[in-house]
């Protein structure tokens, strides 16, 4: 049997962690095109690193504030890092940072994020706010490319669930954290099976997704 070859990830989180729980469960399967090679945060204390640590997994921290010579410095040493740990793709999981735009450039097309809305719609902090404010009556998560600009970038793929009455933003987003944990890992094995294409309009094309899983969380794809 020839040895898979993995997509190395590196995942950035501020908190706790739930995604990178679902990726760390994914790459257990002996089939999952990917493993995780660093887990960083800008939080020392920050929860997903003791998950990180407990799946043996290497996990880093650097605290942001007050790091000499601001953002651009702060970001260039992420970078570093990133680098050192031979990471294919930088997976954003609740990183509650904007990164800079020359960190943006510098890992274009091999950096993602997760958002908790439909975007385009309710970018920023606060989507669940923002959305159960708007009155809106579906809501859901998006996975995204990253560009400098915040939460924008090619769009590939997205899990819509109801936003009900009486919900409030712990509710709903308790229900788009189920979807996350199950669009995120599906999206990472598409990118490791070179399945993701941006067109040059910026639309992406996720190919040979005959899974019915993902068959719903990017229904264009159902059709065919
Ligand atoms: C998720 O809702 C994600 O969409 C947003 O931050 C949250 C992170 O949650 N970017 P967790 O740390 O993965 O539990």
């Amino acid at each position: 049997m020839g040895k898979v070859n993995r997509l190395k990830l590196a995942v950035l989180l501020s908190g706790s962690g739930s995604n990178l729980q679902a990726i760390i469960d994914a790459c257990t399967a002996a089939d999952y095109p990917a493993e995780i090679v660093l887990v960083f945060s800008n939080q020392p204390d920050a929860k997903g690193l003791d998950r990180a640590r407990a799946a043996g997994i290497e996990a880093k921290s650097l605290g942001h504030k007050g790091y000499p010579g601001g953002r651009e410095a702060y970001d260039h040493a992420v970078s570093e890092l990133i680098a050192q740990s031979g990471a294919d793709l930088v997976v954003l999981a609740g990183y509650l940072r904007l990164v800079s735009e020359s960190f943006a450039k510098r890992w274009e097309g091999r950096l993602i994020n997760i958002h908790p809305s439909l975007l385009p719609s309710f970018k920023g902090l606060h989507a669940h706010e923002q959305t159960i404010a708007a009155g809106v009556k579906y809501s859901g998560c998006s996975v995204h490319f990253v560009v400098p600009e915040m939460d924008a970038g090619p769009i590939i793929a997205q899990a819509v669930v109801p936003v009900l009455a009486d919900d409030d933003a712990a509710s709903l987003g308790q229900r788009i954290l189920r979807q996350e944990h199950r669009i995120y890992p599906q999206v990472i094995r598409a990118i490791a099976e070179d399945r993701v294409v941006v067109g040059d309009d910026g639309r992406v094309t996720v190919h040979d997704s005959h899974s019915p899983d993902f068959a719903h969380i990017n229904p264009v794809l159902a059709r065919g």
